[in-house]
């Protein structure tokens, strides 16, 4: 069998991972084991083609519909967990973008892991995208969640504003040139989960842009914001976070040593 899809032309880590996905003593599932291999043969990622991947402690699942959640997101939730540290016991968190869920639901879930019974919000202005991370949140059993399909803020309910402990983004920053020289795969990302348009003179920015300033209506004295980003949006984005009167403003590095997770606090 492996050697099947080595012959196909599938890298041997790939094919032994395909084969132990699909693996059925009784064989009925060879058929769709070969249809795997052709899909990624095609250039298809790899998680499409599983249909799930592992995002900290949970096994998410993935498909078309949503972004693939990166290693460096999984940074992000650390951030986000450890602005939680001294606030309240039950959080009101609301996650902006949700995509399949990755951000909100692994806080919800290792918020859940220490005894603390968080509530979520996740919105998205993709229908789709929100039916995956409904799904995810059956999945693993987190029940504190609503969904909202939603522009940014622009859906959420007004009872909300100045509530918010914690918000989350993964917003879509890359510009629209800039996605031209990346890498094909990403091409079979939903496009809208990607890419925004330039704001303020910086490329990919418009998305961060309205974040930042919307969400200081939203969050309660002393809440986070927690947004990732490319490396180049690091000026801008802390710029406009000191003009709007966030306090505590900072800007981390990814493992890989690049500027990527933004965080600032509303005003006490
Ligand atoms: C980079 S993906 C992040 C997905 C997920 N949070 C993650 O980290 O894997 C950005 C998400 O934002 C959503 N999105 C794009 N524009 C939006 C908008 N104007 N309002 C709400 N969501 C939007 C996309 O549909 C996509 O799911």
């Amino acid at each position: 069998m492996l050697g099947e899809l080595v012959a196909l032309g599938l890298e041997r880590h790939e094919a032994r991972w395909l084969t132990q996905e699909f693996a059925d003593p009784s064989g009925a599932d060879h058929a769709a084991l070969l249809a795997a291999a052709q899909r990624r043969r095609a250039g298809e990622p790899l998680q499409y083609v599983i249909g799930h991947w592992p995002f900290r402690a949970l096994d998410l699942d993935v498909d078309p519909r949503v972004l693939i959640p990166r290693p460096e997101t999984e940074e992000l939730v650390a951030v986000a967990l450890g602005e939680l540290v001294d606030g309240p016991g039950a959080p009101l968190i609301l996650d902006l973008g949700c995509g399949s869920g990755a951000l909100g639901l692994s806080v919800l879930d290792e918020l859940r892991s220490r005894g603390v019974v968080a509530t979520l919000v996740a919105v998205d202005e993709s229908r789709d995208a929100l039916d995956v991370a409904r799904a995810n949140a059956r999945k693993h059993a987190l029940h504190t969640v609503s969904f909202v399909t939603s522009s940014w803020f622009d859906a959420l309910d007004h009872s909300l504003r100045g509530r918010f402990d914690l918000i989350v983004a993964n917003p879509p920053y890359v510009g629209a040139l800039e996605m031209q020289d990346l890498d094909p795969v990403l091409g079979h990302e939903p496009r809208g989960a990607l890419v925004s348009p330039d704001a303020d003179g910086v490329v990919g920015f418009a998305d961060l842009g309205i974040i930042v300033r919307e969400a200081r209506g939203w969050l309660r004295p002393g809440g986070s914001l927690v947004v990732e980003h490319g490396a180049a949006q690091r000026e801008a984005l802390v710029a406009l976070a000191r003009a709007r009167g966030y306090v505590r403003v900072r800007d981390l590095e990814d493992l890989s040593g690049r500027p990527r997770m933004f965080v600032a606090r509303q005003p006490s």
